[in-house]
């Protein structure tokens, strides 16, 4: 096994440093070379031609999508019965629904007690190491903590593997990329955080954001790659769910604190707590093609006249909006930041409106939603128990992945944050972490680059090959 993690430590801190909004920098104008890259996307007059026609098919879509949301609420969010996601007769009814909004609740994955007992757990582990870091500093609600025993535990849990592995499935391995490019059999640990809310916290409020990066959607050619169909005016034919260019893509060109060292499919938090809309949940914009276009389109488009001089819809509407060839703007996308999103960025969104709370879950229960989901946390929590989660996605082994799992391990065996987070001692005087001998069942282990991945017959080439590589990063 590797005894050094070969990447450079961050800087000691906590979830702060990783939103603009939280951090309350101001907006940076962009350099030059941003025009000219925008320039290059609206391209030839046949291009701007389709853009614009698709501009506007999609402004009409989302008003009409705003009307929509706005009256259902809650019931914009599926809830899937674990069963419905893992079982190979999983109803297409479900996973159609899950496809089209982008997120979703997922019943009983662990068993209520259980997640009961580990919030109980985690908030001894808590008061045996005061010394723990969190935000707001004050009054600690997310917790820099990572390898608590309960979080290896739900990391590791057979319900929970299985859950990311059907996740994994919905997406198409396939496509433009080489077989081997992508694992969708073999999930991955990425150890993040856990949030413990108070009732009546109002400082950990997340905007509206999206993960993976900001400007690296249009400025690396493999991720702009991804929404190409959207970035020729046909958002329709936009699907979400080709994996293989955004594991090849470039997330990270600025080495931002929020970064992400892995390409995760899904994000996803198992809940210890029983958390209504209003008590601290999330929040997501639940159509996943409609934002993914908006979001790729949005910085191409200026506004003619400006919101001030105009009613709501005639400032929404398409013929308020020309293609930008000037600006170096890219709303929402400072540079090592995540794409943030308001009102004033992303009018067309009605923000105000649209960004939906999850419904009601309880112990055990989980949230999950896309790479390309636009998503905050509510900014009071307004009930009375703790709004308690541990982040935990669906990350795929890839070789870019695996590389971060090699030095995440590193880190692991010596009780320090996984490389993508604030650094420093860590965990690693604290009392009752978890060791790599609490992660007992293989998959598990494998997860956590602790056992080497199975070279089964049966497999194709390029899964075999990806598994060896793996393997050989790993040590193994
Ligand atoms: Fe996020």
């Amino acid at each position: 096994m590797a005894s050094t993690a070969e990447r450079k430590e961050r800087q000691e801190g906590d979830i702060s440093s990783v939103f603009s909004s939280l951090s309350g920098e101001a907006a940076v104008e962009l350099p030059a070379r941003f025009g000219e890259l925008k320039r290059h996307i609206i391209g030839d007059e046949s291009n701007q031609r389709a853009l614009i026609d698709s501009w506007s098919r999609l402004t009409k879509r989302l008003g009409q999508a705003a009307e929509e949301i706005d009256r259902k609420k809650q019931d914009c969010i599926p809830q899937i019965a674990f069963d419905k996601l893992t079982s190979p007769s999983s109803s297409s009814s479900s996973i159609k629904a899950i496809k089209a909004t982008g997120a979703f609740v997922l019943k009983d994955v662990i068993d209520r007690r259980v997640a009961e007992g580990w919030l109980t757990e985690v908030e001894e582990y808590i008061k045996a190491n005061p010394e723990v870091k969190g935000f707001p500093k004050d009054d600690k609600q997310v917790f820099e903590l990572y390898w608590s025993k309960v979080q290896l535990e739900a990391r590791s849990h057979p319900r929970a593997l299985e859950v990311q592995k059907s996740l994994l499935n919905l997406f198409n391995p396939s496509g433009s990329g080489e077989d081997g490019d992508v694992s969708t059999k073999v999930p991955l640990s990425y150890a993040d955080r856990l949030r413990i809310r108070h009732p009546g916290d109002a400082k950990f409020a997340l905007g509206p954001h999206a993960d993976g990066g900001s400007v690296e959607r249009w400025e690396d050619p493999t991720y702009r790659k991804v929404y190409e169909r959207v970035l020729r005016g046909r958002w329709e034919e936009y699907d979400p769910w080709q994996i293989v260019d955004r594991v090849r893509a470039e997330q990270n060109m600025y080495d931002g604190p929020g970064s992400c060292g892995v390409f995760r499919a899904f994000q996803g938090w198992t809940s210890l707590s029983s958390t209504a809309p209003d008590e601290g949940t999330l929040r997501v914009y639940p159509l996943l093609r409609e934002l993914a276009a908006y979001t790729m389109l949005r910085p191409l488009f200026r506004e003619v006249s400006p919101r001030s001089t105009l009613t709501h819809s005639e400032y929404l509407a398409s013929s308020n909006w020309e293609l930008d060839f000037e600006s170096t703007a890219f709303p929402g996308s400072p540079l090592a930041r995540c794409q943030e999103y308001n009102d004033i960025t992303h009018p067309h969104l009605e923000l105000e409106r649209t960004m939906v709370s999850m419904p009601k879950v309880e112990p055990g229960d989980q949230a999950w939603w896309h790479c390309d989901m636009i998503h905050s946390v509510e900014s009071v929590h307004k009930g009375t128990g703790p709004s308690a989660v541990l982040y935990i996605p669906a990350v795929p082994l890839t070789t870019q992945n695996i590389r971060y799992i090699k030095d995440q391990r590193t880190n692991f065996l010596s009780g320090r944050p996984g490389p993508d987070f604030p650094g420093g001692v860590g965990e690693s005087q604290f009392k009752g972490r978890g060791m790599d001998g609490d992660i007992t069942n293989k998959e598990g282990r494998q997860a956590m680059g602790l056992e080497p991945f199975e070279l089964l017959p049966g497999l194709s080439e390029g899964e075999q090959t990806l598994r060896r590589t793996a393997n050989e990063i790993l040590g193994f």
